[in-house]
């Protein structure tokens, strides 16, 4: 007899182990599978995200800053510091054992929550009288059966035609948390995120950074008064960002890359690289899953068709995170892992795409929510906007990082708060406010009200409430 659940998740990654936790806490009786492995090739649940995403690469961002502040920043504070160098070996170690403290913990959560883990691939055996049956391939081979399948599979970076990862010279995220000796000269194909956070790593680590970006403006999908502010900052830095470039042949040798491209201009150019991140988006993962067997439809873009609940065209099968559509984000993934389990419960799962926040963990880092100025504009919506800079905020004096704003967008009529963006220290922290304020639909004057606590870079997101009638205190 086959081992039976009522809800089957496949993919541990932040969508589908949250998925599996929140069913579990509902009474569930709940397996996940997951097949990344670690080097020794154990389980290492937690996706992309903890394996070679949002985690590693905060660690090489904190890092590669306290590297740059300590040979920068210091000697500003009184702090002279003699023999300053760099052991990359060990900062590498450390993100590895970050990355492992967070796959221990989810597998300490399993087990915490009575979620059955199974370490390999799942795939769809057949549909079977009242759920599914699933193959699980890994150390051991079964079939599983379960009343409910959650598809959280995630995503993969996408490769340039002709120019496939070897994780050696031509590098996705994963080779790009893994160079073993700074590149003197690092190309990056993509002015995305990921291009941003990894370019800035190895910038402040001694890397002279190329970035190649397609389209004409910087950073498209972030409020252009920020994006522009942003851009300004980390040219500064040396961040050597070239816009509306076209990608020609990408030749690699044995020890370098040369790329070929025609700038914004119309001049072309061959630059010579000792690594190349390529870094121009994700595409959504269903390798292996064979969808076919039970005839899962896909849309056109290969994401699992799902509803707005994240039901997919068959009758119990659920999809969440990268695998689907709307943004490639972590907390993204969660919220529809517990609305999934919620929903599954008869419950009313919800998540609000209004009111999620994005970040960028660059220095300075770059955060926002809601509507962009660009936006309301081509919607038409009459609006008010305030702004407040970091220079005149007593505690961005002290921390000695004064770079950015923030900004706020707000209803002409109603004062109903429509977005905020943020550019400058600690954003990513800052924005919480923000996403709470909005999911209460509060006003500006609504947290222009609150008491802030002095000194603090909150009191930034206080003024630029105040700004937007014009009655900023402190600037
Ligand atoms: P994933 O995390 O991709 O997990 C999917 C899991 O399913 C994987 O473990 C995979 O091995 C497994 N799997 C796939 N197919 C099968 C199968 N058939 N059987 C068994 N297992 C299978 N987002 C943020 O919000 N904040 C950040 O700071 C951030 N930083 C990032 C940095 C980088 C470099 C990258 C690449 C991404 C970053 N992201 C960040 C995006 C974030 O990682 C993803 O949005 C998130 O991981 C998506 O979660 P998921 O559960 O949908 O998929
Ligand atoms: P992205 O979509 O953020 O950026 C890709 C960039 O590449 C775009 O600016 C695009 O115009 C450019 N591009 C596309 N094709 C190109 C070409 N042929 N030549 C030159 N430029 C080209 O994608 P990225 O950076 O790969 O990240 C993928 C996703 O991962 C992000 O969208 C985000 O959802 C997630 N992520 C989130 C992070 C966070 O929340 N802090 C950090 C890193 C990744």
């Amino acid at each position: 007899m086959s081992k039976s659940f009522d809800v089957v998740v496949i993919g541990g990654g932040p969508g589908g182990y949250i998925a599996a936790i929140r069913a579990a806490q509902l009474g569930f009786t709940v397996a996940c599978i997951d097949e990344w492995k670690n080097d020794k090739g154990g389980p290492a649940p937690g996706g992309t995200c903890t394996n070679v995403g949002c985690i590693p690469s905060k660690a090489l961002l904190q890092s590669s800053e306290h590297y740059e502040h300590a040979g920068h920043a210091f000697a500003e504070h009184g702090i002279d510091v003699k023999g300053l160098s760099l052991n990359l070996g060990q900062m590498l170690k450390r993100k590895d054992t970050v990355v492992k403290q967070n796959n221990d913990g989810i597998l300490y959560l399993f087990k915490k929550n009575k979620v059955s883990f199974f370490h390999g691939r799942g795939s769809f055996a057949q549909a079977a009288a009242g759920g599914y049956e699933i193959q699980v391939t890994g150390t051991a081979s079964e079939v599983i059966s379960a009343k409910h399948v959650v598809i959280a599979t995630g995503s993969n970076a996408r490769a340039l035609p002709g120019a496939a990862f070897d994780e050696k010279l031509i590098l996705s995220n994963t080779g790009a948390l893994a160079i073993e000796s700074v590149p003197k000269k690092l190309g990056v194909i993509g002015a995305g995120v990921i291009g941003l956070e990894m370019g800035s790593v190895w910038r402040r680590l001694g890397s002279e950074v190329t970035v190649l970006e397609a389209l004409p403006t910087f950073l498209g999908a972030v409020d252009e008064q920020i994006a522009k502010e942003a851009h300004k900052l980390m040219s500064k830095q040396g961040l050597g960002i070239n816009l509306g470039v076209k990608i020609g042949a990408i030749t690699p040798s044995k020890k370098d890359v040369t790329v070929e491209y025609v700038d914004a201009a119309g001049a072309a150019h061959k630059a010579v690289f000792d690594k190349l991140i390529i870094s121009i988006g994700r595409v959504p993962n269903t390798i292996g899953l064979n969808a076919e067997a039970v005839g899962l439809k896909l849309d056109e873009r290969g994401f699992i068709a799902v509803d707005g609940d994240c039901k997919t065209s068959l009758p119990n099968v659920w999809a969440v995170g990268d695998v689907v559509r709307g943004p490639m984000l972590a907390h993204k993934a969660e919220e529809e892992g517990v609305a999934v389990a919620e929903r599954i419960a008869g419950q009313h799962g919800h998540v609000n795409f209004n009111t999620i926040p994005w970040v960028i963990y660059t220095s300075p880092e770059i955060a926002w929510v809601g509507k962009t100025e660009q936006q309301l504009k081509a919607e038409g919506v009459a609006y008010k906007a305030g702004t407040f800079p970091f220079l005149a905020n007593g505690r961005a004096r002290a921390l000695g990082d004064t770079s950015g704003m923030v900004k706020f967008l707000a209803d002409a009529k109603s004062d109903e708060i429509l977005g905020v963006h943020i550019v400058g220290p600690m954003a990513s922290e800052l924005i919480s406010e923000a996403v709470v304020a909005m999911e209460f639909r509060a006003s500006a004057e609504d947290i222009a009200r609150i008491c802030h606590a002095h000194p603090s870079l909150s009191e930034a997101t206080k003024e630029a409430a105040l700004a937007v009638d014009k009655r900023a205190l402190n600037f």
